[in-house]
């Protein structure tokens, strides 16, 4: 038991960043992250497992400039935790400024993006944990399919071992120093938020999601993002 009496973890403090301010351009320019998936919002989804954790102490989500001057209600009445920031033209910029609005006590900042409503309750406790143990940590699963490495012709040039490459997913997890510091150069890109971890040497590793945290992309992906939520509430 600890000092709260109750049972729950309250070690450590965790703020979460959730970039939802791109523009959903290949699901044909569409605010994703306001789509409803079986009977909700997809960010209520991508949510839900995050807020659930007693060691979440802020969630900082980065909208578009409109959707952050007026946000929506039910997410204002979602949970207390919440903040709003004005996202950027990058995912990057939408993480930094997420990160500027990041209370500067927490231990550990997970990233996590709001095109990925399947997140689980499971992945989100582990890459916690690993975190707070010193290490990054990312969501992802291992390649099942032969990769190809090709070039501008569609030539294939090389064929990669399978057994070392991973898909990465969010949430990507890290302590808060070693996030901040890889974010702290305001020209530094990146499609995840490891790449630019690694490139200041710090160790991150991944965390099996299993195949189903996949990110809501393509038209299909709501088809199949559903299907997976339905499941879930009818096996829950
Ligand atoms: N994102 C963001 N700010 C941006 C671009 C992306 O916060 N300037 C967020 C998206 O809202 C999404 C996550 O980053 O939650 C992953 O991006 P992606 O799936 O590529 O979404 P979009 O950029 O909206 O889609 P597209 O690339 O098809 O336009
Ligand atoms: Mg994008």
């Amino acid at each position: 038991m600890n000092e709260r009496g109750d049972g729950s973890r309250s070690d450590g403090r965790v703020g979460v960043a959730v970039p939802a301010a791109g523009s959903g351009t290949r699901m044909g320019g569409v605010r994703k992250a306001f789509l409803e998936i079986a009977g909700r919002p997809m960010l209520t989804h991508a949510l839900r497992p995050f807020l659930g954790d007693p060691r979440v102490v802020c969630v900082v989500v980065a909208l578009a400039a409109d959707d952050a001057e007026s946000p929506p209600e039910w997410l204002m009445e979602l949970d207390e935790r919440i903040r709003i920031v004005v996202g950027g033209d990058t995912r990057s910029q939408s993480v930094r400024r997420a990160l500027q609005a990041m209370p500067e006590d927490v231990d550990v900042i997970a990233v996590h993006d709001a095109a990925r409503p399947l997140v689980s309750t499971e992945t989100v406790t582990e890459c916690f944990d690993v975190a707070m143990s010193g290490l990054g940590a990312v969501a992802g699963c291992p390649t099942v399919d032969t990769m190809k490495r090709v070039n501008s012709e569609y030539r294939i040039v090389e064929t990669p071992d399978r057994s070392s490459l991973w898909r990465a997913q969010t949430p990507q997890v890290f302590p808060a120093s070693v996030l901040r510091a890889a974010y702290a150069d305001d020209s530094l890109e990146g499609t995840d938020d490891a790449a630019l971890v690694e490139k200041t040497g710090q160790a991150v590793r991944v965390v099996d999601a299993g195949p189903w945290n996949i990110k809501v992309t393509h038209p299909q992906d709501i088809v199949v993002a559903a299907a997976v939520l339905m499941h879930r509430l009818e096996t829950a």
